[in-house]
């Protein structure tokens, strides 16, 4: 029998302030100058803020292809409205999981409330044969998705992928994604299997906890805000000492195709940018079939 591996950590990504949409302020881990992508996910955003202006200006309607948005809300309330007259509000605990295919324009508007606003995106990019597929959406309401405290004492919400026998409400994602937020709590422990060959990242956004090891000697301490991209092993391993940590565990199976990204549109090749923007022009971008 081989030996199992500790996913160790490759690297850590301090997320960049960015404005992004009319206006928004968040926290971006990727891409960046460092980090273009990490197959098959293409960005990570942190919009978090307890000031109105930070956040009220929103992502106006806006085109999306090849790609799906994963939006997960913490705090707040994001209204959303799609070309294929969806409508609707992402509150506490909601995710929406969009799968753009070859068209979709909508608007994401994250609306004023006392206590402010706070989620995540995350893009996931659609294979070849995938790219133009009809859109659809997966909304996920927070009271779908299953929360459970583990014999270690994490407290974990399971969006997608597979945590013992508990699996989470999205399905169907060529990714074959794990997408989970999890709490470990002072002085516990976590630990994971991922399959072996899927990229992983850990996105630390409370306190600090230490990654990467098969000891909590040997583990690397993290302090929030962090992206921290894991080797690939067999699982994946938190440790806490003093203070509780929480953070997004996100895994895929990555694609290996080349990427071509311009904005909204990640495609294959350059062509395919240019023909997404001449059926823009055109007004053939959204198709009704
Ligand atoms: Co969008």
């Amino acid at each position: 029998m081989e030996t199992q591996q500790a996913r160790k950590v490759e690297s850590v990504v301090q997320p960049t302030s960015v404005l992004e949409g009319a206006g928004v302020k968040l926290k971006r881990s990727f891409p960046t100058g460092h980090l273009n992508y990490l197959d098959p996910f293409l960005l990570l955003d942190h919009f978090g803020s307890p000031n109105a202006e930070d956040y009220v200006a929103g992502f106006p309607m806006h085109p999306h292809r090849g790609i799906e948005t994963v939006t997960y809300v913490l705090k707040g309330e994001v209204l959303h409205r799609d070309s294929m007259g969806n409508e609707g509000t992402i509150t506490v605990g909601d995710v929406q999981w969009m799968t753009s295919g070859r068209g979709i324009l909508h608007e994401e508007m994250p609306q004023v409330r006392p206590g402010g606003m706070d989620g995540f995106q995350l893009w996931v990019n659609l294979p070849a044969k995938h790219k133009m597929t009809k859109p659809r959406y997966q909304d996920v309401r927070s009271n779908t998705i299953p929360q459970f405290t583990s014999n270690d004492g994490a407290l974990i919400r399971v969006v997608a992928g597979q945590i013992g026998d508990v699996s989470g409400p999205v399905t169907e994602i060529a990714a074959e994604p794990l997408y989970v937020d999890v709490t470990v709590p002072p002085k516990s422990s976590f630990h994971q299997p991922i399959p072996r060959g899927h990229n992983s990242f850990a996105y630390v956004f409370e306190g600090s906890g230490k990654f990467g090891a098969e000891n909590p000697g040997d583990a690397v301490k993290i302090d929030q805000p962090a992206l921290v991209i894991l080797s690939d092993g067999d699982y994946v391993n938190v440790f806490t000492e003093n203070n509780p940590v929480r953070f997004l565990l996100v895994a895929g199976k990555p694609l290996n195709e080349p990427v071509a990204r311009y904005g909204p549109f990640v495609m294959n090749t350059k062509a395919e940018i240019d023909q997404a923007l001449e059926d823009l022009r055109r007004g053939t971008f959204v198709r009704e079939d």
